[in-house]
């Protein structure tokens, strides 16, 4: 989500109004989500809200049928739905303290269920399904209570209470000469201004305005007024902000300082994964998944699984095969949607289709979804978008929570539905006790690693990026992979052709001696996804050995494979490592250097990255 706040003195003539700075700030944010999006301002004592579901225009329609009064303070908002669908009663700011009290925020509460409990039992009641409103509630608690009217102390003691990802802004008719804010694994900064101040979520939100930032650490509480910038830890202690200036243009701030979309969201990866586990298990480490709106007993009988989706979703489909089948022991087909409807599947009430797709939107999906409903099957949605067609219309839903994606190319979108479906197949293992309680957290475990995991290979992009500026001109590409690493060179071959327009392809690497072999010759670059040498069975050997066979023949061999595999260096031109984990959790490192080179070899050619021809991010057409 987009967040932005705002405080100028009301009677310096040069000053801006809040209004008009907050508008503008979410217009810049408009990118970190755009499902609704909504003020609130103080003035005369009194707080004033408008709030709107769909994009921006919806609320600057909303402001200009009911105006508002002239104020200096305020907050907005611009939202990409995680709890609660994009209706505008969900829409943010959310009230409480009989309305004096407004707060918008960033981010998932994972202990909001406990925390809405105890509320309602002290009185409160919720107009939202939000997490949010659950922690304007109790802010507003603390703030009539032991905070004794001071906003400050109201939202440090709330948000000590609060578990997960979070940045939180608030006003208080009581409190009109400052905005308060509070950050916990959720971006916030500040902007300094004269006799005004500013807050976002990044630096777009306010770059029209100031060009003086300071970044806030974890755990900390920020209160602008007019005049000051303070910041305390939530532990009460005093803190100081790290200074910088902006030196990027407004269109590089939407992209975090990079140059496209695309490098932003391949960056965001680490926090897409991380995202998409959150709230997911209970104190004792079990995984909950009652936003998934299906009876567990029906998951437990079921007798067949139908992954449907298009593009790179097929690949993350592709991955889930792998998992589920392993971990659940129940038979799992993927198919391209448009493919499936055409061909008579079999389908009965026992059989579970799951859709993924990014957007929600995509017609051939859709209509594959509707098909396998009228034969009775059950159908579950994993997607990235809050309140999108596919799992409206579906039993079931597992959200993704990537944000939103930009690049027509999909990279973050790709490795949330991959841990989606890890954690729905770890659960159908919970529920069917396929495996020990043991051996779900130990999988766990592993997965909240991957997160830093594919920071490392984040930070050695430099040797991927030098590559694909050497091989921006080879006119072909071959990709090989094995297990779970096929569908990885599928999706490192796919990148490359929608967005550098090379010819590529992805085999199994097994496939290879049944013909692609015939394409090897002298400097054919193949890049080859290795499977770990720790896994099980012989597929590390068997791969080193498809690397010697097309290098016999002339190949320009390129490797991904797991740190401190050595058996690969003397067939290798290029070796990139990853860091270890589990053979079947592979994908969400391996994927990343094939991304990278994509995008750099792209960029290196002069392509619009994030737009590429011909290609459209969310297809609504059969
Ligand atoms: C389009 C996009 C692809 C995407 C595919 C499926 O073709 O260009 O990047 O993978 O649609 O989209 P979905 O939103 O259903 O995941």
């Amino acid at each position: 989500c987009g967040i932005v706040g705002y405080i100028g003195l009301p009677e310096k003539t040069s000053q801006h109004s809040a209004l008009d700075v907050l508008l503008e700030g979410l217009r810049r944010l408009e990118y970190r989500g755009y499902d609704s999006a909504g003020v609130a301002t103080v003035a005369a004592g009194t707080v004033s809200t408008r709030k709107k579901s769909g994009k921006l225009a919806n609320l600057l329609a909303e402001i200009d049928a009911a105006p508002m009064e002239a104020a200096s303070v305020g907050i907005g908002h611009t939202r990409w739905a995680t709890h609660g669908a994009p209706t505008d009663q969900n829409a943010h700011p959310h009230l409480a303290d009989g309305g004096k009290l407004a707060v918008i925020h960033n981010g998932i509460i994972e202990n909001f269920a406990q925390l809405k409990a105890k509320l309602v039992a002290a009185g409160e009641e919720f107009s939202s399904q939000t997490d949010t409103e659950v922690a304007a509630k109790l802010i507003g608690q603390y703030f009539t209570g032991s905070a004794a009217g001071d906003l400050t102390e109201a939202m440090r003691l709330a948000s000590s209470e609060l578990e997960g990802a979070f940045t939180l802004l608030a006003v208080h008719a009581d409190q009109p000469d400052r905005v308060v804010a509070s950050r916990r694994n959720s971006p916030l900064v500040v902007g300094l201004g004269e006799g005004e101040n500013f807050l976002g979520s990044d630096v777009s939100g306010f770059i029209d305005f100031t060009r003086e930032a300071v970044e806030l650490e974890q755990d900390q509480v920020v209160t602008i007024t007019t005049e000051d910038v303070t910041i305390i830890n939530f532990d009460g202690t005093p803190a100081e902000g790290k200074r910088f200036s902006v030196n990027w243009d407004a269109a590089a701030a939407e992209k975090g300082g990079f140059g496209t979309f695309m490098e932003k969201e391949i960056h965001d990866q680490p926090k897409a994964v991380e995202d998409t586990l959150l709230g997911r298990t209970d104190a004792s480490g079990r995984l909950v998944l009652d936003e998934l709106r299906i009876d567990p007993e029906e998951l437990k009988g079921i007798s067949k699984i139908i992954v449907l989706a298009c593009g790179t979703s097929a690949y993350a489909g592709m991955v889930a095969k792998y998992a589920i089948e392993h971990w659940v022991r129940v038979p799992v087909e993927v198919e391209l949607s448009h493919e499936f409807r055409y061909r008579d599947p079999i389908i009965d009430d026992s059989t579970l289709i799951v859709s993924l797709s990014q957007s929600g939107e995509t017609m051939d999906t859709l209509m594959a979804v509707r098909y396998a409903k009228e034969q009775g099957a059950r159908t579950l949605a994993i997607c990235n978008t809050n309140g999108s067609t596919i799992p409206r219309e579906s039993d079931a839903v597992l959200y993704t929570h990537a944000g939103p994606e930009i690049a027509v190319a999909s990279t973050k979108a790709f490795l949330a539905q991959i841990t989606a479906s890890y954690l729905l197949g770890l659960y159908m293992a919970q529920l069917r006790g396929k495996l020990f309680q043991g051996e779900i957290e130990d999988i766990l475990a592993d997965l909240h690693k991957i997160p830093g995991k594919i920071q490392e290979v984040l930070d050695g992009g430099d040797q991927i990026r030098e590559l694909a500026r050497e091989m921006a001109q080879e006119p072909s590409v071959l990709f090989l992979g094995r297990h779970v690493g096929y569908p990885v060179a599928m999706e490192g071959a796919l990148k490359l052709k929608e967005i550098a327009y090379i010819h590529a392809e992805g085999f199994a690497a097994g496939e290879l001696k049944h013909g692609p072999i015939a394409l090897i010759d002298q400097g054919q670059p193949v890049f080859v996804v290795v499977p770990s040498p720790h896994g099980r069975d012989s597929l590390h050997a068997k791969v080193v050995s498809n690397i010697q066979e097309v290098r016999a023949r002339g190949a320009r061999t390129i490797t991904v494979a797991e740190a401190g595999d050595g058996d690969v260096v003397d067939y290798s031109e290029t070796v990139f490592y990853v860091p270890e984990t589990q053979p079947l959790l592979m994908p969400l490192l391996t994927t990343v250097p094939l991304q990278i080179f994509a995008c750099a070899l792209a960029a290196e050619k002069g392509y619009d990255v994030d737009q590429p021809r011909n290609l459209a991010k969310s297809v609504t057409v059969e």
